[in-house]
């Protein structure tokens, strides 16, 4: 019988933990956030954590990165923007080591997905129209955030871009980076 209650028991903690990590999701499209108060705004492909619920339209979710004043970034190189708001992010929340700071926010649930596939699919396919007319298209991964900066200063020319549309594909590119949302972080 203890036997039992032990497997039951370790089960119900194996199965807390498999629901804790399913809730990680990602922000659809660039969404306002309420931070305690504060409005603000958290962008595309962020990766969220889930809180808890609070009615049917909104969520308490929990973002990640490191703050620069009113400025949120995915590193301190801060190529990559997470979020803004007005007034600052360290003010309210226990700043750790290098300025890394865990935020909590309301936002709409509309905006979160599981799939992240889903959430770049217009900026992939803007991507390769773009940039696959002289060679194949290299995939995001394949380079850092900086990398990819400094290789758009050069093709945006060769692809013929307007700013809007250079800083619509470097988002897709630097969010999906050897160092961006998804993959482990360089520094
Ligand atoms: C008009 C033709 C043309 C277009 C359009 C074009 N490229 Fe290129 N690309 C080149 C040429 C030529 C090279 C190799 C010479 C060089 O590196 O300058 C190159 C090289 C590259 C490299 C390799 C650079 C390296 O250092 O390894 C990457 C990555 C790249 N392009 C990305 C892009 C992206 C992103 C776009 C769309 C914004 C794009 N290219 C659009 C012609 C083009």
């Amino acid at each position: 019988m203890k036997v039992i209650k032990k497997i039951l028991i370790s089960l119900l903690v194996l199965g807390s933990f498999s629901l804790a990590s399913s809730s990680d999701m990602f922000l659809l499209e660039n969404a306002k956030a309420d931070f305690d108060g504060k409005n603000g705004e958290i962008f595309i492909g962020t990766p969220i954590k889930i809180i808890k619920d609070i009615d049917d339209k909104m969520v308490l979710v929990e973002i990640s990165g490191v703050s620069f004043g009113d400025e949120l970034y995915s590193s301190k190189g801060k190529a990559l923007l997470v979020a803004k708001k007005d007034g600052s992010f360290v003010e309210k929340n226990k700043a750790s080591e290098l300025g890394f700071v865990k935020v909590e926010a309301k936002i709409e649930k509309s905006y979160l997905t599981k799939n992240v596939k889903e959430v770049w699919e217009e900026y992939e396919e803007f991507y390769y129209d773009m940039c696959t007319s002289c060679h194949a298209g290299h995939r995001a991964v394949t380079h850092t955030m900086l990398e990819w900066e400094a290789i758009l200063q050069t093709m945006k020319g060769f692809a013929q871009l307007n700013d809007k549309e250079e800083n619509y594909i470097l988002r897709y590119l630097k969010a999906n980076s050897k160092d961006g949302f998804y993959e482990k972080r360089a520094d």
